[in-house]
């Protein structure tokens, strides 16, 4: 027995009291979707049914659900240290860790600094760019750029240079001093896209126009998604992000790459920096880390920013920025483990060899009703619907609602249907997530 209850159904009066993120809650708690246990690629609702998790939960649980050794470690080190504070502080996990982040990183980066979230890691990347400059003598660069339809988490940092309208617009001023680039996405030229867009290199080129209008000295960093994934699934036109790459450094101005979806074999490779041969100075990591099971987050750097920060008086704090969290043990052994049978288990070279058998189903989507678009790139796939007018995202939450009554759970954004399942994934498992998508699309007005 535990403090835990076993009490699975409960009463419409009892959903009152949590208020749920990013969710419709009148209609979550008309018909719940609630979810009791989870093993491998699939869940269980409170009323036993079976569901297959095409999502990984929120593209996270990139091992599949409930691996043993990750519940392994993460039991073990909660019967051995619970909490060690991460300033003054620390414990040896922590240090492992980064070192083992560190080994699959870009080989251009070697710190690691944690955090809790996705979140908390762009925030964490736009002041270290900030502070970065200003140890520098350059304390005039605090501009910071996004992109349109980019999603860098809910922080005033994060919306300020995210490109959600909807995330945006109620909550004020935000940061000031923030620009975007325009969105790559364009339907008109790169709709049905084999594998990365080919046309839209040249919109990285108006960065040169944001130099142009506000100088580069005021400029202290770049921030995209190399795959924006939240606004649904957008892949970066081939040579876009190079040229990225090309002008920030031109301008002395920070290129961070979020990569907390694409992180930790999303796309294939470890990360997608590495995968699209592109060196940014910062990537901001959360989710695939600890394979979803405990909340962890962080931000990856170079050396040059690190040890810019490694001057002043001995026993001064350096960076006057971190979480209670940061680094918690549970957290830790969480993503060693999950580390380790990512590499055991060849995981990120199983998204990759099972990326062709997506992509091909994705596509065999083609001409179906409502379907304007179908996108695929390693172990994620999109299926953009025809938006209902007046309506935008209706068309593809009702899509998400009736693959999950056929028991099958994949996430809309937007007018998009997104498919980003764990990479234990097979391809009978992928067969039926494109068979139910068939029929629900068909069944939809
Ligand atoms: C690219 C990107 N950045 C940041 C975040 C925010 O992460 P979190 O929800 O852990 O705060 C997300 C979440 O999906 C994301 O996709």
């Amino acid at each position: 027995m535990t403090i835990l209850s076993d009490q699975l159904h409960l009463h419409r009066d009892q959903l009152d009291s949590y208020w749920m993120p990013f969710t419709s809650n009148r209609h979550f708690k008309a018909a719940p979707r609630m979810l009791a246990s989870a093993d491998g690629m699939y869940y269980k609702t409170d009323e036993g049914k079976t569901l297959l998790d095409g999502f990984a939960g929120l593209w996270c649980c990139h091992a599949g659900h409930n691996r043993r050794p990750i519940v392994e470690a993460i039991q073990q080190q909660a019967a051995t240290l619970d909490f060690c504070s991460p300033f003054q502080f620390a414990h040896p996990l922590a240090f492992e860790l980064a070192n083992r982040i560190i080994s699959i990183a870009p080989d251009n980066m070697r710190n690691v600094f944690f955090c809790n979230s996705g979140s908390e890691a762009v925030d964490t990347a736009l002041k270290i760019a900030i502070a970065y400059h200003r140890v520098r003598g350059e304390g005039a660069r605090t501009r910071l750029i996004g992109r349109e339809r980019g999603y860098h988490g809910v922080g005033f940092g994060g919306i300020s240079v995210g490109g959600m309208v909807a995330n945006r617009k109620m909550f004020g001023n935000l940061l000031a001093g923030v620009d975007h680039l325009q969105t790559t996405h364009n339907l008109e030229k790169n709709a049905y896209s084999d594998g990365l867009p080919e046309h839209g290199a040249h919109l990285a080129d108006e960065l040169e126009r944001l130099v142009a209008l506000h100088d580069a000295s005021t400029i202290a960093a770049v921030i995209v998604e190399p795959m924006a994934g939240s606004t649904g699934v957008l892949f970066p036109p081939k040579g876009y992000l190079q040229r990225l790459r090309e002008i920030t450094k031109k301008h002395g101005i920070l290129l961070i790459f979020d990569e907390v979806i694409t992180g930790y074999g999303r796309l294939g490779g470890a990360f997608a920096s590495e995968l699209f041969g592109v060196k940014p100075d910062m990537i901001t990591f959360a989710k695939g880390v600890t394979s979803g099971t405990v909340p962890m987050g962080g931000v990856i750097c170079t050396p040059d920013i690190h040890n810019t920060f490694m001057t002043g008086p001995h026993g001064a704090v350096e960076l006057f920025h971190g979480y209670t969290y940061s680094a918690h043990p549970l957290a830790c052994a969480a993503g060693i483990a999950t580390l380790q049978l990512y590499k055991d288990e060849a995981l990120f070279e199983r998204a990759a060899a099972m990326a062709p058998k997506l992509a091909a189903a994705v596509h065999s989507l083609k001409g179906e009703k409502h379907v304007i678009d179908l996108r695929a790139f390693g172990l994620v796939g999109a299926i953009e619907l025809e938006p209902r007018a007046g309506a935008p995202g209706a068309r593809a939450f009702e899509a998400f609602l009736r693959a999950y009554d056929k028991g099958v759970v994949l996430r809309s954004a937007a007018d998009n249907i997104v498919i980003a399942p764990a990479f234990i994934i097979d391809d009978a498992q992928i067969d039926q997530i494109i068979s139910v998508l068939r029929d629900v699309i068909n069944s939809i007005d």
